[in-house]
């Protein structure tokens, strides 16, 4: 049986910057281009299409993990709603909801979250939910999220994470829908940040080390 989520190995070395279009700005701060954006595209459409069939003709809220989850978002629910136009018997009613996930100061050891923004997920009760990511790292913060959620008594949670990361301290979690399964670099790009740089630049690219340097202090 064919995976349900496409494997980057270990040993992949990407596509050269010079081979694509990337912003100047960044261009001495990126080591290669892991995955480009019409390859993002081209995958998002087809979990969007299973996402469509597993939902069929039920409402699904759609919740975006900012800031990191918001270009797969936008993309994701285009594709759906592209499939609401053009499918004559079958259509899903689509909510949205954004939520932002803040780590609790001052408790670095338990490493718990909270939910800002949303509305106040008062709204997600009853509903069939689509959670959706950039990035699962370890997998701690997602379970986590997925405990609060569970107290909103939603009727059904998914969970849609463009990217998993090969981790040796994983928990094993897993989404329901995967983009790429990717090794253990630090990745930038499509919405996904390095100190808030690097949402800006289209393709999913590996950070080098001058970039690191560069881009250390927070953009304020
Ligand atoms: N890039 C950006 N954010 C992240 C990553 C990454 O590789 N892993 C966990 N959060
Ligand atoms: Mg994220």
């Amino acid at each position: 049986m064919a995976e349900t989520f496409i494997k980057i190995p270990d040993n992949y070395s990407g596509y050269h910057l010079s081979h694509f279009c990337v912003p100047k700005h960044y261009e001495e701060d990126l080591e290669d281009i892991m995955i480009p954006w019409g390859l993002i595209q081209d995958r998002t459409e087809r979990l969007a299409r299973d996402v469509f069939q597993d939902v069929k003709n039920e409402p699904l809220t759609a919740l975006c993990v900012l800031k990191g989850g918001y270009r797969f978002f936008t993309d994701l629910l285009d594709k759906l709603t592209a499939l609401n136009r053009s499918q004559a018997s079958v259509s899903v009613p689509l909510y949205v909801d954004f939520i932002r996930l803040k780590s609790y100061e001052n408790t670095d050891s338990t490493g718990d979250i909270r939910v800002v923004g949303g509305d106040n997920m008062v709204s997600l009760s009853g509903r069939n939910v689509l959670v959706v990511e950039d990035i699962i790292d370890t997998g701690k913060t997602m379970e986590k999220l997925l405990a609060i959620l569970k107290n909103h008594q939603p009727k059904s949670v998914r969970v849609a994470s463009l990217l998993v990361k090969r981790k040796s301290d994983s928990t094993g979690y897993r989404p329901d829908y995967c983009g790429f399964e990717i090794p253990d670099k630090f990745v930038v790009g499509y919405a996904l940040d390095y100190n808030e740089y690097f949402r800006d630049l289209n393709h999913i690219c590996v950070i080098n080390d001058s970039g690191k340097k560069k881009y250390l202090t927070p953009q304020g």
